[in-house]
């Protein structure tokens, strides 16, 4: 779906889009004004975010389809949702060229609503190959009409925005013998074109600094592991410690030895989601120069049984010289971190670190669907965090954090062990985390493992992937480095 903006109303045009306000007036410039109006009122059309009434009216001796689209208040969240329920509507319609009647809406209300459109339209259909004509989208432009123009700051941030989602959506939804540490890594190559430095670290790399717990986990697969840093600096060298994010990057986690139980195992193919979020943003950022000095870190490995994998009761070294029983092999993702986190830290030397992980189960247990777990040592940052989620709408809960579930994680034998008891597992993988950050480091665990995957379509997703974390990221970057 091509969205172009156009100071006049495209002659192919086949269906318009008339934005209505909540309880404002239906008065259109048409031959069927009356009757709109009228069915309108008789449809209880109240112009309520993401309200819908389409009907085929007669303009000009031709057949229009005609839609009024609640917008309610107006605000930014309103139009973004108004321009997901387009999509939505009208993507496998039958409507080849949609027009939006832009009116008096201003160049921030546009582009929420032509952002919500392009985010909700997203679709994977790469391995499709037997769709019917009418599975497929018929929608190919969506025309805005309005006098803004499309360099307009807020037009060129919703598209840094839809080609970081989208680029972490296409991550996320890779199956596992697609995308695997190695492909993930060449899939972010071409990341230097934008100006984004990439380096990678392989096995041997990873094997000299001493990276036992990474290595661990990757041990049993086929698939070397990788380590891959993406660096973009617009700030013309003006913040000399970068903000640095970390993701959890497992391309696919049977468990190991520890196996998952075979039933919704496929799931497992999106534990790279905070990896994947972080090469989204690190797009973002990029596309839309912010003004920035940013890393972004994956730590990337699969996790598999084999006659190879590491087993439970396994000590293993971190870089950082802490040692860890392995109780659990399926608790991997904060081995994989410990050392991405670590390696990070004594590499580029951030002030402020937030990492990204679908870590645990129990995070589903306590939030669903509807925010992502904050962790963090700085209440500063938690509030900044929490506050970019409620803007963006990738909402964020904070848990509580301290000694006593620190005590849970004591090993007999080792320094510490990967999984604490029965309860507040969420936490107690924090824990773990915080023992891998140095002092002084201001520092966020987003545990997202609810959010990265949704079973049914949200107002700007479809089924499956979601891209959460890439609009939440922007946002703390534009607040906490782009504000003179
Ligand atoms: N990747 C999983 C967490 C997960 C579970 C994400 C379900 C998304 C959906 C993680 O590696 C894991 O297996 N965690 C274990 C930890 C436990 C063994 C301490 C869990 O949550 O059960
Ligand atoms: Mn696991
Ligand atoms: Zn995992």
């Amino acid at each position: 779906m091509l969205v172009t903006l156009t100071a006049t109303l495209p002659a192919d045009t086949d269906c318009r889009v008339y934005p209505i306000a909540r309880d404002a007036a239906v008065d259109l410039p048409l031959e069927s004004a009356t009757l709109i109006a009228e069915a309108a009122k008789a449809s209880r059309f109240t112009g309520d975010t993401g309200g819908w009434f389409e009907l085929f009216v007669s303009e000009g001796g031709r057949t229009l389809r005609v839609v009024l689209l609640g917008t309610g208040e107006g605000k930014v969240a309103d139009l973004e949702k108004a321009g997901g329920t387009i999509s939505a509507r009208l993507l496998t319609s039958g409507v080849k060229h949609v027009a939006v009647i832009g009116g008096a809406l201003s160049a921030d209300a546009l582009a929420a609503l032509s952002l919500g459109a392009r985010l909700r339209a997203w679709r994977f259909d790469t391995y499709r190959t037997k769709q019917t004509e009418a599975q497929k989208p018929s929608v190919e432009t969506l025309a805005i009409v309005t006098a803004e123009s499309a360099d307009a700051a807020p037009f060129v941030h919703a598209d840094a925005i839809v080609s970081g989602v989208s680029f972490t959506r296409e991550l996320v939804a890779e199956p596992g013998n697609i995308l695997y540490p190695e492909s993930f890594v060449e899939r972010c190559k071409s990341l230097t074109d934008l100006g984004i430095e990439v380096s990678i670290l392989d096995e041997k790399d990873m094997a000299a600094l001493g990276m036992g717990a990474l290595l661990g986990v990757g041990q049993g697969s086929v698939r070397p592991s990788r380590m891959l840093a993406l660096r973009w600096d617009g700030s013309a060298g003006a913040q000399p410690q970068p903000l640095a994010f970390v993701g959890k990057g497992v391309t696919f986690d049977t468990g190991g030895i520890s196996l998952k139980p075979g039933a919704g195992m496929e799931d497992m193919k999106w534990d790279m989601g905070g990896a994947g979020a972080v090469a989204g943003v690190m797009k973002a950022l990029a596309l839309r120069k912010a003004k920035a000095h940013v890393v972004g870190v994956c730590g990337l490995v699969e996790n598999m049984p084999d006659g190879n994998a590491q087993r439970p009761g396994d000590v293993v070294t971190t870089m950082s010289g802490q040692t860890v029983e392995v109780i659990n092999t399926d608790a991997e993702g904060r081995l994989v971190l410990a050392d991405t986190l670590w390696w990070t830290q004594k590499t580029f030397g951030p002030k402020t670190v937030i990492d990204l992980a679908t870590l645990t189960g129990a995070i589903i247990a306590a939030l669903a669907d509807q925010y992502g777990g904050l962790f963090a040592n700085d209440d500063t940052l938690a509030g900044q965090l929490t506050a970019a989620g409620e803007a963006t709408g990738e909402k964020l809960w904070r848990f509580p954090m301290g000694d006593v579930y620190d005590k849970m994680i004591d090993s007999p034998i080792a320094d510490m062990k990967n999984m604490g008891a029965r309860y507040a597992g969420s936490i107690t993988a924090a824990q773990f985390l915080k023992r891998y950050i140095l002092e002084g480091v201001s520092w966020a665990h987003l545990d997202i493992a609810g959010m990265v995957w949704a079973d049914k379509p949200g107002t700007l997703h479809d089924k499956g992937a979601t891209g959460y974390g890439v609009r939440l990221l922007d946002r703390v970057v534009a607040d906490l480095l782009e504000t003179a």
